[in-house]
């Protein structure tokens, strides 16, 4: 085991925040029962929004940021967790709060993690990531409200981004008719490929809708919050389901009580940061069995430590196209 380890650390200068590579020691790392090689990390919006500065995610400085990581333990005092264990942890504020994915190494807390899966290895779990994993709570919950395949059409908002493209690509495989909404008019060979039988532009959906508009969607998975949840949310049938997680266009949701109490609609949150370690096992088993292969392919494309301040203003621009993996030992 060599002595020292590349991690890309931010720290707060003049009020600006400032990424650098650095080679840490073990004894730089935090507390935690369980030391991981960290093979992959992968490049959410939040992880964006932390490297650039934009938005208030950084909690702790100096922070190795990351909300994402897959590896195998290196040492361990958990009853849980043997040297060699192949590892995803997401969320927890992990990234945020907690030191993150982007080092060479980590050490953190073994309540954290879930045991990757059989069949999955840790890159595709880190082309899944947080974005994929969510993408999975939101289809099971459309599960959960009675949405099935034969209920009718499911929309996709932000259907480029990371959630949206792995929700496509899993609702299709489970045989749901998807529509996927999108910004990038470029994208339509990529939302086909993916399994989107139609493509609306993010103009058209990004209208202020009437408080009830024709029903068109059985069940719908939003990234993309404001105006467009709330034209979702008007144009969802009787008795549909909206599974909300993203706030990509705006986190206010200018709508009324009227699809609710008179078409049945439900609206349904879906939170990925403190879900529960059951559900978490239980999404990451789904992932392997109803995403298929060949669309983590198609999503993923592949990035270094020193490519990440580049490619987290990209994501904040909404200028990435499915999703960003993250290899610690390019
Ligand atoms: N609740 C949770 O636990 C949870 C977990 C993960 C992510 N999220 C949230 O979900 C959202 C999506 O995350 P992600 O990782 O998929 O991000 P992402 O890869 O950046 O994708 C977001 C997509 O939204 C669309 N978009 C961007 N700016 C927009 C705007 N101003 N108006 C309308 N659409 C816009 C773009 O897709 P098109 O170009 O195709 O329109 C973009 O690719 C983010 O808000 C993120 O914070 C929440």
């Amino acid at each position: 085991m060599t002595d020292t380890f590349k991690a890309l650390v931010l720290t707060q200068e003049d009020g600006k925040t400032v990424s650098t590579v650095k080679q840490l020691g073990n004894d730089d790392l935090p507390d935690g029962d369980v030391l991981l090689a960290v093979e992959y990390s992968s490049l959410n919006y939040k992880d964006g929004l932390a490297i650039t500065g934009k938005g208030k995610i950084v909690r702790q400085w100096p922070l190795v940021p990351g909300i994402d990581l897959a590896g195998s333990v290196l040492e361990s005092t958990s009853p849980d967790y043997a040297v060699g264990d192949k590892v995803v942890l997401t969320g927890w504020s992990v990234g945020e709060k907690y030191w993150g994915g982007y080092s060479q190494r980590q050490r953190v807390q073994s309540q954290w993690l879930v045991p990757l899966p059989a069949g999955m290895d840790t890159r595709q779990a880190m082309a899944i990531g947080t974005a994929g994993f969510t993408a999975m709570l939101c289809v099971m919950t459309l599960e959960e409200a009675g949405v099935t395949p034969d209920k009718g059409p499911v929309v996709v908002t932000g259907a480029t981004g990371g959630v949206g493209s792995i929700a496509v690509a899993i609702l299709h495989k489970l045989g749901y008719r998807v529509t996927a909404v999108s910004g990038k008019p470029d994208a339509e060979g990529f939302l086909r490929d993916l399994g989107a039988s139609e493509i609306l532009t993010r103009d058209e959906m990004s209208k202020p809708p009437r408080p009830l508009e024709g029903q068109r969607w059985a069940g719908a998975v939003d990234t993309v919050g404001s105006t467009m949840l709330a034209r979702v949310i008007a144009e969802t049938h009787y008795n549909g389901c909206v599974a909300a997680c993203g706030l990509a266009g705006g986190f206010d949701l200018p709508t009324t009580v009227m699809p609710f109490i008179l078409r049945n609609v439900s609206l349904r949150g879906v939170d990925s940061v403190s879900c529960p370690v059951e559900r978490r096992k239980q999404a990451w088993q789904r992932l392997v069995s109803d995403l298929p292969a060949q669309a983590l392919g198609e999503i993923g494309q592949v990035a270094n430590l020193e490519q990440l301040p580049e490619l987290a203003e990209k994501i904040t621009n909404g200028a990435i196209r499915g999703r960003v993996i993250v290899d610690l030992n390019a």
